[in-house]
């Protein structure tokens, strides 16, 4: 078992499907000298880029670099919503879909552009009657249904900015986030639907709000008939003020460099961090990668899955796709409800082309078995995506012979909320695909992997850097001038972006993702922090200390173990470990809940008290310990690994 990954790796690492004849010669991009022309002069090759968005005021500056702080397009004004959807909602796109809505309970919506313009302007002018403004934040917690999409181009529409909270997230990471950011005004709905059940958004967003004091005004917008507590004066509910909105709200004119939105990540210590992305090089990296590796054709019915809370689908369900003019399918719901073969009904019924989701429900589907898929219809799809987190050949295989009937390319993009858009994909028409392998940069990225001293690597594993700025790449943390300094612009200095990821190159200049260096651990392609579940799980009354680690997951990539220490007298049974592993899920958010949580008496700790997290993970992965000579205590890690044998 433990030899599997490697031959995997042997395997895939000569095998390569070239892009068949006729994908290639109708591919958006096909002329391979892109790349040489976008690494001769990237700043020529983004102005070319940024000039196919609409501009209220043409910029003349490409780039000002100040490492590491860049500004992109900086003289130049534009408005999200108005390249999202005016542009599209004149002329012979005006009635073309822009979403096709498919509620879990199997109720559908289709919005055209024409649809969406009507709906975002009403709203941005139901915003401004609110009284929010250029600059305010907005704090954005819905389901997945067009209201959130409406509502994130209604804020970009006015200036303001949003900040879109995943609906899966509890009330206090909820009012964490609006504190931080700041948020005069949240917008949520009655409740969601998941797996049949009812999610009470409004009753979770009630009690974030208790927990802060900057938010005046509350948007609700009524999916089902599910019971509430309406608090009069500082509830709205959305369908009765945009009885009342105008028709037309005029776009603001917001400077290139103007922040679009903020959204909240994990990373390795502390709270999680605002991630800033700007309106222009925002838009303009969105727009072109999802042009260019979804090979978007004016006949396409797109589909990303992923949850509109996560920057996957920020930049891959409204603003690269509504930029393009896409028509994109959007669901609400869980991908075995009512059973097993829901998304491949959903593609059948929709005639879905492309198709964009993540290795961790792929591997997810495989084990579900090929009678699923194989009960419906997927002969229109054409193209096959995946973005979170690394996908191992056998997945990579799979999804390519049973979803794409072996016909269709599969892109394996590598990206980050960070990155604000795909950085290292094929282009589908141009790049030989390697299963398992995000295969290489895209033009105008200078991806690289180098070595601890930051020396390129031309062969063989290390770290994973952006050399040069590009125009999506985030502009800061918010409020957190010196994090953002410290996370990415301190390990190979100010000029370079560093990812937090390990990868190697292959002797054919393919980059493979080996998965974070930091303490970030990724469950289903999400982020989590090692040091916010462990902040979690101090908080509980009985324990004393933890540290969680991932460990592999056949399913989810990796899973969280946590180690405990309980305070003195506590007793370590079956049920405390259960409280605990509930206690992180309604601190956090079900997807922090550790797999499995193991008592110890001691953790093991350097002499000046640090956790050795490494040692944690070589137990639990069955791995010969390495280093303890820093260990303060080395009988700590033998008693931790016969208890861990013995649970295991
Ligand atoms: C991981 C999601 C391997 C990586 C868009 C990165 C991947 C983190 C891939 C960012 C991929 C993302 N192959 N690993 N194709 N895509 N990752 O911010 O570790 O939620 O640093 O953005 O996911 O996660 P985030």
């Amino acid at each position: 078992m433990a030899e599997k990954p490697a031959i995997d790796v042997l395997q895939s690492d000569s095998q390569i499907f070239e892009p068949d004849a006729t994908f290639r010669e109708a591919a958006n991009v096909r002329d391979p000298k892109i790349y040489e022309r976008a690494a001769k002069d990237s700043e020529a090759y983004w102005a070319e880029r940024a000039k196919l968005l609409t501009w209220s005021k043409p910029f003349s500056r490409v780039l000002d670099w100040n490492p590491p702080h860049a500004k992109w397009f900086a003289d130049g004004q534009l408005n999200a919503s108005v390249n999202c959807v005016d542009r599209f909602a004149v002329g012979p796109h005006r009635n073309r879909a822009a979403i096709i809505w498919e509620g879990e309970p199997g109720d559908a919506r289709t919005l055209t552009y024409f649809d969406l313009y009507r709906e975002v302007n009403a709203f941005a002018g139901a915003l401004r009657n609110l009284g929010i403004k250029r600059g305010d934040r907005v704090a954005i917690y819905l389901p997945m249904i067009p209201e959130l999409a409406i509502s994130m181009l209604a804020c970009a529409r006015i200036g303001a900015i949003h900040s879109v909270v995943f609906a899966g997230f509890s009330a206090e990471s909820l009012a964490d986030r609006i504190a931080d950011a700041g948020a005069k005004l949240l917008i949520t709905a009655d409740g969601g639907h998941r797996r049949g059940q009812i999610i009470p958004l409004k009753r979770i967003a009630d009690e974030a709000l208790d927990r802060v004091d900057c938010v005046e005004n509350l948007v609700l917008v009524k999916r089902g008939d599910f019971p509430l507590d309406f608090k009069e004066g500082r509830d709205h509910w959305y369908h009765r003020l945009m009885q009342h909105a105008p028709r037309w709200t005029e776009p603001e004119p917001m400077n290139a460099e103007d922040i679009l939105f903020t959204l909240y990540t994990s990373g390795s210590t502390g709270s999680p961090k605002g991630i800033v992305h700007s309106t222009g090089g925002y838009l303009v990296g969105a727009q072109t990668t999802t042009e260019g590796v979804f090979d978007l054709k004016a006949d396409d019915v797109y589909w990303c899955t992923a949850d509109i809370g996560w920057i996957t689908g920020h930049s891959y369900i409204v603003y690269g796709p509504l930029a393009c003019g896409a028509t994109c399918v959007m669901y609400e719901g869980a991908p075995d409800w009512p059973d097993r073969g829901r998304f491949w009904q959903i593609i059948e019924k929709y005639g879905v082309t492309k198709f964009y989701t993540a290795p961790t429900a792929i591997r997810t589907f495989m084990r579900w078995g090929d009678r699923y898929p194989k009960q419906y219809d997927l002969s229109s799809l054409r193209l096959l995506g995946t973005v979170g987190e690394p996908i191992n050949p056998a997945a990579w295989i799979w999804y390519r012979d049973v979803i794409g009937q072996g016909r269709c390319p599969v892109v394996d993009t590598w990206w980050q909320t960070e990155t604000g858009s795909m950085m290292i994909s094929p282009l589908p028409g141009l790049i030989g695909c390697k299963p398992g392998s995000a295969t290489k940069p895209l033009p105008g990225i200078t991806a690289a992997v180098v070595d601890t001293d930051g020396k390129d690597v031309k062969s063989g594993g290390g770290l994973l850097v952006i050399k040069k700025p590009w125009p999506s790449m985030l502009r800061g943390i918010w409020g957190n001038e010196e994090r953002f300094i410290e996370t990415y612009w301190t390990r190979f200095g100010k000029d370079t972006y560093f990812t937090g990821d390990g990868a190697r190159l292959d002797d054919d200049g393919y980059i493979w993702i080996l998965g974070r260096v930091d303490d970030v651990i990724n469950v289903a392609g999400h982020r989590i922090g090692t040091a916010e579940v462990e902040s979690a799980l101090v908080s509980h009354e009985l324990v004393a200390e933890a540290a969680c680690i991932g460990i592999v997951d056949q399913v989810k990539g990796q899973a969280i173990a946590a180690f405990v220490t309980l305070i003195e007298g506590a007793n370590a049974d079956p049920d405390i470990a259960e409280t605990l592993r509930e206690h992180v899920a309604a601190k956090i958010g079900a997807i922090a809940r550790p797999k499995t949580v193991l008592f110890t008496a001691q953790l093991p700790k350097t002499r000046s008290g640090k956790i050795m997290r490494r040692l944690l993970r070589d137990i639990a992965e069955g791995r010969t310990l390495g280093d303890t000579t820093t260990l303060a205590d080395p009988d700590v890690i033998e008693k931790l690994k016969t208890r861990y044998e013995e649970t295991d």
